[in-house]
């Protein structure tokens, strides 16, 4: 039987958040993430078998504020098995909105497959009035059951968008108009499980990442420690010398403007990158890229910049990097590539 007639067999892996949180009235903003088990989620949205077959498997049950990278190489290990079986043809990630954008861009960097896979969940707690997880779940679902997703790196359905794993960000801390994709744009679109789409993603992900490969089964790469500091008016220069002597190989200044810090921070980070630590310069403001060489000289400074990616993200990127190369050179390529 050809593919179009038949279903698709969609698997709904789930970590906890809004989504599945409960809130003590439908009313109150007081709630818990993390409460429902996936197949009470599947059950209460019954018309997802008329996009799909489903089936569903709880990774982890946690507030996305508690992701680990224990939990996401559970997770990405767990999509790369599937991903090999044939009868399996997109899967949907339910998760807490906070760290969202982080695990979709690992996933974007770490899931060997063309397969569409999809991260959605909530504003809203599943019992709260107008509770928004219900119709993501639908629309992600069909997100990921469509052959037309395939190829277009991990996805993020929410609010009737779809977002690119690179691009997305979090904007607001309550609205369920949360996620914008502002340096790139929108993937597409989906109304009541009705897809379209605009582009495929710019930079590299998924099956044609280098990286993807090594997250197949473990033993998984080892991650060094990276921290993230962030710029501000009187910036304290010694937070750099705290995360190095905590054992950080790498750091990222959420700089102001441009990646911008202070003259003592500067100086001090230049310092740490001659002893070779890995000084990548992204910035707090949300949209925008931090180029090389515009305020100050990366070249002489030995600094990296993040171009697209915000602090987080760069994180991850920057992680991942450093567990195959100390190349200066060849890290800021990866930032021109992800
Ligand atoms: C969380 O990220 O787990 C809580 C917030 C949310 O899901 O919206």
């Amino acid at each position: 039987m050809k593919r179009e007639t038949m279903k698709s067999h969609v698997k709904i892996l789930a970590t906890g958040g809004t989504i599945a949180g409960i809130s003590r009235a439908p009313a109150q903003s007081e709630y818990c993430a993390g409460q429902m088990k996936i197949q009470d989620m599947i059950d209460a949205v019954p018309d997802l078998t008329h996009l799909a077959i489903i089936s569903g498997e709880q990774i982890a049950n946690v507030g996305s504020q508690d992701m680990s990278f224990d939990i996401l190489l559970r997770l990405t290990c767990r999509i790369n098995e599937l991903m090999e079986q044939q009868d399996i043809h997109g899967i949907v990630i339910t998760h807490g909105t906070d760290t969202m954008e982080e695990t979709a861009f690992f996933l974007n960097l770490a899931v060997n497959s063309p397969k569409p896979v999809v991260l959605t969940g909530a504003m809203r707690p599943a019992n709260a009035i107008s509770a928004d997880g219900p119709l993501n779940l639908y629309n992600a679902v069909a997100v990921a059951a469509d052959p037309d997703a395939r190829e277009r790196g991990v996805l993020v359905v929410m609010n009737d968008r779809i977002h690119g794993a690179h691009s997305l960000t979090k904007t607001n801390t309550t609205s369920v108009e949360t996620f914008l994709s502002p340096v790139n744009g929108l993937i597409g679109t989906v109304n009541y499980g009705k897809t379209a789409y605009f582009r495929f993603p710019f930079r590299r992900h998924t099956y044609l990442s280098e990286f993807s490969s090594r997250f197949c089964r473990p033993p998984h790469p080892l991650l060094p420690r990276v921290d993230i500091i962030y710029a501000c008016i009187d910036m304290p220069p010694d937070l750099i010398d705290f995360s190095v002597s905590a054992g950080a190989r790498g750091i990222v200044i959420a700089g102001d403007g441009n990646g911008n810090m202070n003259q003592d921070t500067l100086k001090n980070a230049a310092r740490k990158a001659a002893q070779g630590i890995c000084i990548v310069r992204s910035s707090r403001v949300p949209t925008g890229t931090v180029s090389r060489n515009v305020e100050m000289n990366d070249d002489t400074l030995g600094f990296i910049v993040s171009d697209e990616l915000n602090p987080a993200k760069a994180r991850i990127l920057l992680m991942l990097g450093l567990s195959e190369t100390c190349s200066r050179d060849r890290i800021q390529q990866l930032f021109y590539s992800y």
